[in-house]
C-alpha cells in the first residue's frame, strides 16, 4: 500500500507561494487598534547584532502581526564610530537613533525600554546586570551567562528591579517551533522516548586568532557554549516541556568533550540528557563540532508511533516532516514548510514586546526555568570534561 504524503506551507504573504494550502499561522493577538512599540537599545555592534537589527526593522505585518511593533532607538558600542557605522549599515542611517561610545550610555538613556544584549559570552552577566540595574528590560543572547550561577544572581536582580528578562533563543518563537510543539503535544505519536540532534559549523579554527571569542576560553570559547543551545533547545521542547515529564529537571547528564591543543576549549562535544523522574523516560542524544563543515544532520525526535524529523540548520529550520509508523513500517508521511520575510529573529523580539506590554517578567515560551535548564546541563558537561574558565571569568560561582 502506498504510503500517504501531505505537504503544507505557512507563508507570509500567503500569496507568495499559492500552491501552499490549508495552513495558515497568526501570532496570538488581542484585538487592538494601534501596535505597541518597543524601543530598543542594541549592545555592541557584532555579526550576531546586526541580524538582529535587520530582522527588527522588518514591517511586523509581513508576518502577520499588528499588535506589536518595534524602533531602534540607540545603539551602544565601545567606539562611537563603530556605533554610527552599525546605524548606517544595519538602520538605514536613521538620524533619530543615539550613537552612544559605551554601553552606559544606552543603560541611561530614557528613550529606551528595552536592551538586547549581543556581547561575547562571558560578558553577557555584566552587561545584562547593568541593564537590570538601569531599570531596562533584557533580551539576552545564547547562551545567557557562564554559569548557572551568574543566571540565578541575574533573575534575582531583574525580580528586584521589576524588569522583564529572557535569553534570545530566537528559535524557540518562530512558528516551525510552535507547530512542531503542538503535534508533539498533541498525543498523535504517543510518548517522546529519544531524540538526536547536532550543530556542527567549521569555525576555521586554525585561520582565526586565538582572541577570537569562538577560541579565547576568557570569552567562554568553544563549541559548547556556542553550538550547543541549538541541539539542546530541541531537547528542552519535546522532553523537558513534554506534559508527561512536569516541569522535571533532566535525572541525569553526560558529556565528553574534544579540546583543540590552540587554546584548550572545546572542539567537539557529545552529551546525553535524560529524562526520567515523573511520568517521561525518555533520552536526548546531543552533540557540536567546531572543526566539521556544514555537517547538518538536523534533529530526530522519535515517539511510539512515529517521528519528526527537523531540517537543518536546526536554529532556523524551514521545514519538518511527520512520520507516523506501524512497527517499522511509515503508513503517513506529512511535511509542513514555513516562509516568511526576514531571517526569524524577529519572533522573539515580538515575545519581548507583548511581555513587556502585559507587565510580565518571563515568556511562557522560553520561560526563566527553561534557561537555567540550560545552563545546568551546561555546567555539569563541562564539569566531566573539565573545562574550566579562566579565573575571574566567572563572576558568580
Ligand atoms: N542567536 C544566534 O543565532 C547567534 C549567532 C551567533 C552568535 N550569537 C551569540 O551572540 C554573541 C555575540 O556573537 P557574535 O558572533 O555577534 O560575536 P562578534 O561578531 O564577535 O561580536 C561581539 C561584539 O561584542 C562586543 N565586545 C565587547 N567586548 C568584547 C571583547 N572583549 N571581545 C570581542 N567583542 C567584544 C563588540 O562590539 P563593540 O565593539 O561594538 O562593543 C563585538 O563586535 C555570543 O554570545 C554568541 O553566542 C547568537
Amino acid at each position: 500500500m502506498p504510503i500517504e504524503r501531505i505537504y503544507i506551507g505557512y507563508t507570509n504573504p500567503p500569496q507568495y507561494i499559492p500552491a501552499f494550502t490549508g495552513y495558515h499561522y497568526s501570532a496570538p493577538q488581542p484585538v487592538m487598534t494601534k501596535p505597541f512599540i518597543l524601543r530598543w537599545g542594541i549592545i555592541s555592534t557584532g555579526r550576531i547584532a546586526n541580524c538582529f537589527v535587520t530582522d527588527l526593522l522588518v514591517d511586523p505585518e509581513t508576518r502577520d502581526v499588528t499588535d506589536v511593533a518595534h524602533n531602534v532607538t540607540a545603539v551602544g558600542s565601545r567606539s562611537v564610530q563603530s556605533a554610527e557605522k552599525f546605524i548606517a549599515e544595519y538602520a538605514k542611517g536613521d538620524k533619530s537613533i543615539k550613537a552612544y561610545g559605551s554601553y552606559a550610555g544606552v543603560f541611561a538613556d530614557p528613550n529606551v525600554d528595552a536592551v538586547y544584549i549581543a556581547t561575547p559570552h562571558t560578558l553577557h552577566y555584566e552587561n545584562a546586570l547593568d541593564a537590570i540595574k538601569a531599570k531596562k528590560h533584557v533580551l539576552c543572547e545564547k547562551p545567557v551567562t557562564s554559569n548557572a550561577a551568574e543566571l540565578r544572581s541575574l533573575l534575582a536582580a531583574a525580580k528586584e528591579h521589576g524588569v522583564f528578562f529572557m535569553e534570545a533563543l530566537w528559535t524557540r518563537f518562530q512558528p516551525l517551533t510552535l507547530e512542531v510543539k503542538k503535534i508533539s503535544e498533541s498525543g498523535v505519536l504517543g510518548a517522546p522516548l529519544a531524540l538526536q540532534a547536532d550543530l556542527s559549523d567549521d569555525f576555521q579554527l586554525n585561520e582565526i586568532p586565538k582572541t577570537h571569542r569562538a577560541l579565547d576560553p576568557a570569552l567562554g570559547g568553544g563549541a559548547l557554549l556556542d553550538l550547543g543551545p541549538y541541539p539542546l533547545i530541541w531537547a528542552i521542547l519535546a522532553l523537558y516541556e513534554h506534559p508527561y515529564n512536569q516541569g522535571a529537571a533532566p535525572s541525569n547528564v553526560s558529556g565528553t568533550m574534544l579540546k583543540t591543543p590552540l587554546t584548550g576549549v572545546d572542539c567537539n562535544t557529545s552529551f546525553t540528557v535524560t529524562f526520567a523522574k515523573r511520568e517521561l523516560a525518555a533520552q536526548a542524544i546531543l552533540s557540536c563540532n567546531m572543526n566539521i563543515a556544514s555537517y547538518h544532520t538536523g534533529a530526530v525526535i522519535r515517539y511510539e508511533k512515529g517521528m519528526i524529523t527537523i531540517a537543518a540548520p536546526i536554529y532556523c529550520p524551514k521545514s519538518f516532516t511527520v512520520q507516523y509508523l506501524e512497527g517499522n513500517k511509515v503508513t503517513k508521511e506529512e511535511t509542513r514548510q514555513f516562509e516568511y520575510v526576514g531571517t526569524g529573529w524577529h519572533f522573539q523580539a515580538d515575545e519581548v514586546a507583548r511581555c513587556v506590554r502585559d507587565g510580565k517578567s518571563e515568556s511562557s515560551l522560553w520561560g526563566h526555568d527553561k534557561s537555567l535548564v540550560e545552563m545546568d546541563v551546561f555546567d555539569e558537561v563541562r564539569r566531566q570534561g573539565n573545562y574550566k574558565f579562566p579565573p575571574g571569568v566567572e563572576k558568580v560561582v
